[in-house]
């Protein structure tokens, strides 16, 4: 007898941290690294979060809290899809759990059957289709090109929806394209939503802060309020505020659904840490200044990275909306010899190659369900991506 349970069986760890891990083990093996692979931003916790964690330990904040998190949380987080998105829920309809990741696990293992179909517009998230598949379900890819900037077309949208979707996952900005959808690229999907009852909207808006150019960013709910009843928006405070070690995320949306979450996160994890929801109360409530300084910093990042991308042989890289990420083409390097003389046939091959001979760690695209590509994260020391892409455009310039 196997001890390994089929759900195990059908999922595999995170490419992502498996790349950053081998990008840490080659670092601490000596080698001269670059890891462009984290999602996680730079930046420091800001300090009146950190004391407020602090101040919530010495209140004796640290007893379990309301499993599926504390009411002074869950008002404020009413009061952040308020005033942010014009959306209103009251606190019956919040959970709030330990990270994004934890929230959007509960929410399809609370809801996806065998046979289930889940739409994933790719490139996507690496855990979307895995934590579908983990509960039995199907997952979709459904492609976007380069040409649509990695944005879902509602054409290609309504020819994958059959009678078994029964959800579609949306996020804007994206991880890895970090293409972001305005009000009328949005509209015209939701309304191909309204003409199919039975699907269901999960909306991953964990990058909405993180938008550039005056960018406005807008959710489904909120575009198309139709869709309020078979929407979950969910959030977290791990990108925008920089608290990806605090593990809070949340989700708003109908009743029974958020009632079923907490069912599950009840025998389960209980509560998200008592400490870390004082933490995220006060990054929500108290002054959000700080993301426009530091969305300037990862603006000139991205312009810096893109026009640099765009000046290597072979690569052809869109300038995103949003989130800390840029999604190049390597197609013009397929076919081609590296330095080692092992020819490059896959997204995969390029990203082992550039970190074989010239030490930059990036995730390759196919891992994100669309290659041939790579993710590069900008959420990095800008020094050290100005000599990460040096290195890259001469890694391409060295192909033949
Ligand atoms: C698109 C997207 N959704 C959700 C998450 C999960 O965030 P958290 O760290 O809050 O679990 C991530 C983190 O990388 C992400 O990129």
């Amino acid at each position: 007898m196997s001890l390994l349970s089929s759900a195990l069986k059908r999922i595999n760890p995170s490419p992502t941290i498996a790349i950053s891990n081998k990008a840490r083990e080659l670092k601490a093996g000596g080698r001269d690294i670059i890891a462009l692979s984290a999602g996680e931003p730079d930046f420091d916790t800001p300090d009146n979060i950190k004391e407020a964690a602090i101040a919530a330990i010495r209140r004796g904040e640290t007893k379990y809290t309301a499993v599926d998190g504390m009411p002074e949380l869950k008002a404020a987080i009413c009061r952040k899809f308020k005033r942010e998105n014009g959306l209103d829920y009251k606190p019956s309809q919040v959970t709030v759990g330990t990270g994004g990741k934890q929230v959007l696990f509960n929410a399809l293992v609370a809801t996806v059957d065998a046979g289930d179909e889940v739409l994933i517009p790719a490139p996507f998230w690496v855990s979307y289709p895995d934590i579908v598949q983990f509960c039995g379900g199907t997952p979709v890819s459904v492609p976007t090109t380069i040409e649509d900037n990695f944005k879902l077309r509602p054409d290609v949208l309504e020819a994958h929806i059959t009678p078994k979707t029964k959800w579609l996952i949306f996020n804007s900005p994206s991880n890895p394209s970090g293409a972001a959808y305005s009000w009328d690229e949005l509209k015209a999907l939701t309304d191909v939503l309204l003409r199919h009852p039975h699907v269901w909207i999960l909306t991953d808006d964990m990058y909405e802060h993180l938008v550039y150019d005056d960018f406005k960013f807008v959710t489904p709910a909120q575009v198309e309020p139709k869709l309020y009843d078979r929407t979950l928006t969910m959030n977290g405070v791990s990108k925008a505020y920089c608290m990806t070690g605090w593990r809070i995320g949340y989700a708003a949306g109908p009743e029974p659904l958020i009632k079923a979450i907490g069912t599950l996160q009840s025998q389960s994890t209980s509560n998200p840490s008592s400490i870390a929801q004082w933490a995220a109360l006060e990054a929500l409530d108290g002054p959000q200044d700080f993301i426009a300084e530091n969305n300037k910093v990862f603006k000139e990042r991205r312009d810096l990275v893109v026009s640099m991308l765009n000046q290597s042989k072979g690569l052809n890289c869109p300038k995103p909306e949003g989130a800390f990420y840029v999604f190049p083409s390597c197609a013009g390097t397929i076919g081609k010899k590296a330095p080692s003389g092992k020819v490059i046939a896959t997204d995969e091959d390029f990203a082992a190659e550039l970190l074989d001979s010239e030490g930059v760690a990036v995730v390759h695209g196919s891992a994100f369900g669309l290659g041939p590509a790579f993710r590069i994260s900008y959420a990095t020391a800008t020094s050290d991506l100005e000599e990460a892409c040096r290195r890259i455009q001469r890694f391409c310039g060295s192909l033949v």
